[in-house]
């Protein structure tokens, strides 16, 4: 584990432990002189985010301009008090309960989620409390009008007599309809679980906006649990202050590798020349193949389950990005080598519309399983044995790029070296950072999500008459 010392080092920090970006596959396919005219324009616009982030901000025309995320893994870390603030309430509440329900919508409950789901067991909410490393088991809810969801939460809840749950609510604006309802429902069942009304305020955190509807509601309950999400920091940014970081640390998670990790992807993004600098790189191949290749697909090509979440998560990204005044490339997230039996089939043969992005983790982590050997071989399988699934994976990693780039189809490779904190915060800086460059360069707003509003009039119309 890294000490703090460790954590200003930025760009110096050991190669071993940093993100690559690899787009040699795509380059082989993609026009390079159109590739070195976009990679000027990135350079360019890198200039004027930056001067963003200066106050007053002095180049832009956006608005609004949620870019405060771009510093804020360094803010975080250089002032101890919010993040000491969020570790003590993640103790408190680990401590407490068996059961978190954290309710969210969006960019409110996408991030937590792909943490969850990137860096705790796959069966952690089914293990006992101590093989789950003493944290609470976890649910998402608040995330539709689902009634069979919803029930169903509440009915386990309900079966867990005599145990502690808490509530985390997640809702920058504090006003939309899914989570607000959530937590009138949930709320409702957590009063009746809590034998002493003096308990339902330390049984609640709150994460939201300066001057919302849902803060006044927690202020009305005597909440004190209440974190105050940045106001430059839009929803589909926000994995990386309180609501990211207090359910990671709820589940035992170390939240200052994370941000030291993204600290690390920011410090890379300013410093670093184009060709060595993730974020630009990664900018440029996607912007070359869309404009110069009519490529506006982008998949992202995960191969552990584990990551399917955050490929979630970065669908939301792009999709409320950059899908804006008829623009942006359409995100897809694939799991393979699963998905190479449902979608391969297109990504291999169909429409040419597509660049795909492969993430690849070197060090699975777990211990590999060999492939037995059987005495009577009936399914052929002898030639594999004492091979590991970590190799067969390999092999089909390779092959499929193999495969694609015969047909003349550009891949590209996001590396990490393993899965922990500190390569998924300098994976979500720089998808982060790359998405909003690309937005600087191609001269659409990356930040807000105008679109989103059509559909909350439209229902809104319906339900009030
Ligand atoms: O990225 C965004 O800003 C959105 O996805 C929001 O997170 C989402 O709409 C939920 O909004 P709120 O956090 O205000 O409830």
């Amino acid at each position: 584990m890294r000490d703090r010392g460790d954590l200003t080092k930025g760009a110096d920090q050991a190669m071993s432990d940093l993100l690559q970006y690899d787009p040699a596959a795509a380059d082989a396919v993609l026009d390079a002189a159109a590739r070195e005219t976009v990679v000027q324009r990135l350079v360019t616009a890198r200039e004027t985010l930056l001067g963003d982030l200066t106050d007053p901000p002095t180049s832009t025309s956006f608005n609004p301009l949620d870019i405060d995320f771009v510093d804020w893994p360094e803010k975080m870390l250089a002032d101890d008090t919010e993040l000491s603030r969020i570790e003590e309430t993640a103790s408190a509440f680990r401590d407490q309960n068996d059961e978190i329900v954290l309710l969210g919508i969006g960019g409110s409950s996408m991030g937590p989620r792909a943490l969850f789901s990137a860096l705790c067991d796959p069966f952690h909410n089914e293990r006992p409390r101590q093989a789950r490393g003493d944290s609470p088991r976890v649910y998402f809810e608040g995330d539709n009008l689902d009634n069979n969801s919803l029930v169903a939460l509440l009915d386990r809840l309900a079966q867990l007599a005599g145990r502690r749950w808490a509530l985390l609510v997640t809702s920058k604006s504090g006003n939309t309809l899914e989570t607000a309802v959530a937590l009138r429902v949930f709320l409702a069942a957590l009063e009746s679980r809590c034998e002493d009304p003096a308990e339902v305020p330390g049984a609640l955190a709150v994460m939201t906006g300066a001057e919302s509807r849902l803060r006044e509601m927690a202020r009305t309950i005597g909440c004190e649990n209440i974190f105050s999400l940045p106001e430059r920091i839009g929803g589909r940014f926000s994995i990386l202050t309180a609501v990211g970081l207090l359910p990671a640390a709820i589940l035992g998670l170390d939240i200052r590798q994370l941000l030291a990790g993204a600290l690390a992807t920011t410090r890379r993004f300013r410093e670093t020349d184009p060709g060595n600098n993730p974020v630009l790189d990664h900018a440029a191949t996607s912007i070359t193949a869309e404009e110069h290749h009519g490529l506006s697909i982008r998949v992202l090509s995960v191969w552990t389950k584990a990551l399917e979440p955050l490929g979630l998560w970065h669908d939301q990204l792009l999709s409320e990005s950059l899908g804006k005044d008829g623009r942006g490339a359409t995100p897809l997230t694939v799991v393979n080598t699963r998905d190479l039996h449902s979608r391969g089939q297109q990504h291999q043969d169909g429409r040419r519309d597509k660049l795909i992005t492969n993430l690849l983790i070197d060090d699975p982590g777990s211990t590999p399983l060999v492939i037995p050997a059987r005495a009577d071989d009936s399914d052929g399988l002898n030639r594999l044995a004492g091979r590991t699934m970590p190799e067969l994976l390999g092999a089909a990693i390779r092959g499929t790029n193999q495969a694609y780039a015969q047909d003349r189809r550009p891949t590209a490779d996001i590396r990490l070296p393993r899965l922990d904190e500190f390569t998924l915060g300098q994976l979500v800086q720089m998808l982060m950072l790359s998405v909003t460059l690309e937005g600087y360069a191609t001269g659409i707003n990356p930040f807000g999500q105008p679109g989103v509003e059509g559909y909350k009039r439209q229902m809104h119309k319906e339900l009030d008459g």
